[in-house]
């Protein structure tokens, strides 16, 4: 029998809670979203979301546990994020997981939210530790982040490049809100997108000689163009309702395009430059369909890409990232603070 970890993960608006045994092998992995209580105000509600983790944790880790089979006895070792992410909603699945690790008399592990982000690629098929092997190139791109890491071994990273403004997922969400799209925004812009002709094309902003990013710079040219278009804001220009959703697609697309040939090219010319083995994509934006698509075909390397459910904020990464540590012989004591601002390398 292998080591079952249960991860928690409660960093922004997810409930969520799997468990992973040595590390690669899923068992469950149970998300409850808040994304329906946020949407109406187009971004995450920090107390709202502290306050619906309450109500949706102890259902999440029946659900995670009981659903493959095992009870609270049979796990191992109990996981949570402890950063980065919102302080309240942090907390809220910190302190579960320190809870049941004092009363089951397990081991406790704290896992940084991003490095979990990386590990949801130990979840697919392949052993990236085997085929292709370190150093890998990582790219993390979620609501809080956009980072390119260099994972030369278990436990050891180095932010190469990261964000100077917005976070590629805020992008996507700002670029939403501008085109009268829901939230969270990057599945919505992927959505109308695949109707686009493809006729619209934003900016880049290169940032040359970094690896760093930036996508304040686009977010406000689509807004110039939305402007000047008639379809910002949004119900204002008189347009026909069929020739709106029209131009919102072609400047989805053109968003999306835009956001996707930098993100592939920032990632490719980092991996060139450490020599890096294969590449590992993780967070909300790698669910990007788009995203996977040009970065699969751009890519020398061998690529490895979560499923969806797996990019985006789950349990079961936070689990499989917990067992390289406990392997590692890391250990955390039941006073382990959250860290809102943890970074990553
Ligand atoms: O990793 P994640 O679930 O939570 C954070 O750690 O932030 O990422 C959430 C972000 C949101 O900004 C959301 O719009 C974006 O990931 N996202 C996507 C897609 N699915 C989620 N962005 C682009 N395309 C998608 N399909
Ligand atoms: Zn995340």
């Amino acid at each position: 029998m292998g080591v079952k970890i249960l991860g928690i993960e409660t960093s922004c608006d997810e409930t969520a809670a799997g468990v992973v045994e040595d590390g690669r092998r899923l068992r469950s992995n149970i998300i409850a979203s808040q994304a329906s209580l946020h949407s109406p105000f187009g971004g995450v509600v920090p107390e709202v979301a502290s306050r619906q983790h309450i109500r949706d944790i102890v259902p999440v880790l029946k659900n995670a546990v009981e659903g493959c089979g095992l009870s609270l006895e049979d796990v191992d070792v109990v996981a949570a994020t402890y950063g980065p992410g919102l302080a309240g909603s942090l907390i809220s699945g910190l302190n579960v997981a320190k809870a049941m690790a004092f009363t089951l008399g397990i081991p406790f592990i704290g896992v940084n939210h991003l490095e979990g982000h990386i590990y949801a690629s130990w979840l697919t098929r392949y052993d990236p530790e085997e085929a292709p092997g370190f150093p890998l190139a990582c790219l993390i791109a979620s609501g809080g982040h956009t980072d390119l890491v260099l994972m030369e071994g278990h436990g050891d990273y180095k932010l190469v490049g990261r964000t100077r403004d917005d976070a590629a997922g805020e992008a996507f969400d700002k670029a939403a809100r501008i085109l009268g799209l829901g939230f969270p925004g990057g599945p919505e812009i992927q959505r109308v997108s695949q109707d686009a002709t493809g006729e619209e094309r934003l900016p880049r902003a290169w940032l040359k000689d970094t690896h760093d990013f930036s996508f304040s710079g686009v977010k406000t040219a689509l807004l110039h163009l939305a402007q000047a278009k008639g379809v910002y804001p949004p119900g204002s220009g008189g347009l026909a309702g069929a020739e709106t959703a029209r131009v919102v697609r072609e400047l989805a697309a053109a968003f999306q395009e835009s956001v996707v040939d930098v993100i592939a090219a920032k990632l490719l010319e980092m991996a060139a430059k450490y020599r890096a083995r294969g590449v590992i994509l993780g967070g909300g934006v790698a669910a990007n369909a788009r995203l996977r698509e040009v970065i699969t075909q751009r890519c020398p390397l061998p690529v490895i890409i979560p499923p969806p459910v797996l990019c985006t904020d789950n349990g079961a990464m936070i689990a499989a990232c917990a067992y390289f540590q406990y392997r590692r012989g890391q250990q955390f004591s039941l006073d382990l603070d959250i860290d809102p601002g943890l970074p990553l390398g």
